[in-house]
C-alpha cells in the first residue's frame, strides 16, 4: 500500500467480529435469576447473549475480530500502523488492551491505545482513527470495539444482568483518495452531568476494586431516544445528506424499543435498521462493529451503501458517523 500524501478519506477496507463460545438464552438465565423469557423479550427484544469463558478475554475476542477484519480486507497485519481499541472492560487497568492485540497479531511497531467511552466507544475510536488518517498520522488502522461486560455485572441484579453480553467487532480503515467512499462525517458528544445514571461502582483510584455496573434504566432510555435521533440528524447534515439517502442504520444494540423509537423519530423504515440485540444483547463498545459485520457478511450492507452508525452510553457519551461503505 503506497503512502498517500494527501488522503481525503478513511475508507472501510474490511470488517470482522468474534463472539465467545458459550451462548446463554433467556431460559437459562431465568433458572438462576428472578426473571422470565417473556419479560426480557417484551422489554428489550433480547433472546440470547454470549458469555466469555475461561481463557476468553477482551483481548482474545478483539484479536479474533481483528484477524477476521484483516482477512476480509486482504491486508497483512504488518501493514497496520494504528490500533484504536474501545473498551470499558480492559484485560488490565494497564497496559492498553490495544497493545495486547498488537502483540497477538505480531505487529512490531505501531501506535496502539484504548479509548474509554463505554457504549459509544466505537464511535469515539472511529472518529480518532479517521482524524489521524486524514491528517496523515496513519495510513492503515484497526478500529476495534471489544468487551466482556459479563465480568462487571451484578448477577443478583435482574434489572441489569439480563441486558448485556460479550463480544468484539473490528474495522480496518485505510487511507484513500476516493472522495465518494469512506467516512463522510462523524459527530460526538458527552455530558458528564449524567455520570450517576450508568456507571461502575468501583475503580483503581477510588475503591481499588473493579466494581459492578449500575444503571437507572428508565432514565437512560428516555435520554437515549432524544440524543440518538438528534446526533443522527447532525451527522447527516454535516455530510450534506438527509434520512432519505440512508440505506442502513447500524445502531448501538441496547434495546429493540430504543431502535424502533429512534428510527420512527427520524422517519426511517424499521427495515433499514440492522438489529442484532436479539442474539447478542448489549455488547457495549462491540455492538456497532459487531452488527455492521453481521450485516456485511449476510449481504445486507453492500459496497456503495450509505450507512449511519450511532451509539449512546455511560457518561453520558453519544455519537454518530455517516459512511459510504
Ligand atoms: O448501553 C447503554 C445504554 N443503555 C440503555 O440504553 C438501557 C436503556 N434502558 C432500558 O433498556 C430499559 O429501561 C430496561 C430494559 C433496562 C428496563 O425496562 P423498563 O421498561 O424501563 O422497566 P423498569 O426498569 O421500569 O422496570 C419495570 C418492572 C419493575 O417492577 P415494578 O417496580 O414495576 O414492580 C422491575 O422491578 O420490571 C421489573 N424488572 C424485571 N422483571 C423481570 C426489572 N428487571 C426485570 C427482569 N425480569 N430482568
Amino acid at each position: 500500500m503506497p503512502l498517500l500524501s494527501t488522503p481525503t478519506r478513511a475508507e472501510i477496507a474490511g470488517v470482522g467480529s468474534a463472539l465467545p463460545l458459550r451462548r446463554v438464552d433467556n431460559a437459562e438465565l431465568a433458572a438462576q435469576v428472578d426473571t422470565s423469557d417473556e419479560w426480557i423479550v417484551e422489554r428489550t427484544g433480547i433472546r440470547s447473549r454470549y458469555i466469555a469463558g475461561d481463557g476468553e478475554t477482551t483481548a482474545t475476542l478483539a484479536t479474533d475480530a481483528a484477524r477476521r477484519a484483516l482477512d476480509h480486507a486482504g491486508i497483512e497485519a504488518s501493514d497496520i500502523d494504528l490500533i484504536v481499541l474501545a473498551t470499558a472492560t480492559p484485560d488490565q487497568t494497564f497496559p492498553a488492551t490495544a497493545t495486547k492485540v498488537q502483540t497477538a497479531l505480531g505487529i512490531r511497531d505501531c501506535v496502539a491505545f484504548d479509548v474509554a467511552a463505554v457504549c459509544s466507544g466505537f464511535l469515539y475510536a472511529l472518529t480518532v482513527a479517521d482524524a489521524m488518517i486524514r491528517s496523515g498520522g496513519a495510513t492503515t488502522a484497526l478500529v476495534i470495539g471489544a468487551e466482556t461486560f459479563s465480568r462487571i455485572l451484578d448477577w443478583e441484579d435482574r434489572a441489569t444482568c439480563v441486558l448485556f453480553g460479550d463480544g468484539a467487532g473490528a474495522m480496518v480503515l485505510r487511507a484513500s483518495d476516493d472522495p465518494d467512499r469512506g467516512i463522510l462525517a462523524t459527530k460526538l458528544h458527552a455530558d458528564g452531568r449524567y455520570n450517576d445514571l450508568l456507571y461502575v461502582d468501583g475503580g483503581p483510584s477510588t475503591t481499588q476494586t473493579v466494581g459492578k455496573l449500575r444503571m437507572k434504566g428508565r432514565e437512560v432510555f428516555r435520554h437515549a431516544v432524544t440524543n440518538l435521533a438528534a446526533v443522527l440528524g447532525e451527522v447527516l447534515a454535516a455530510a450534506g445528506l438527509t434520512s432519505a439517502d440512508v440505506d442502513w442504520v447500524v445502531p448501538h444494540q441496547a434495546n429493540a424499543r430504543i431502535l424502533d423509537a429512534t428510527a420512527r423519530k427520524l422517519g426511517l423504515s424499521p427495515d433499514k435498521v440492522v438489529v442484532t440485540v436479539d442474539r447478542h444483547a448489549n455488547t457495549s463498545a462491540a455492538s456497532v462493529p459487531l452488527a455492521f459485520d453481521v450485516a456485511v457478511k449476510d449481504g445486507r450492507i453492500k459496497r456503495g451503501d450509505l450507512v449511519v452508525l450511532e451509539a449512546m452510553g455511560g457518561g453520558f457519551t453519544w455519537g454518530a458517523a455517516a459512511v459510504r461503505y
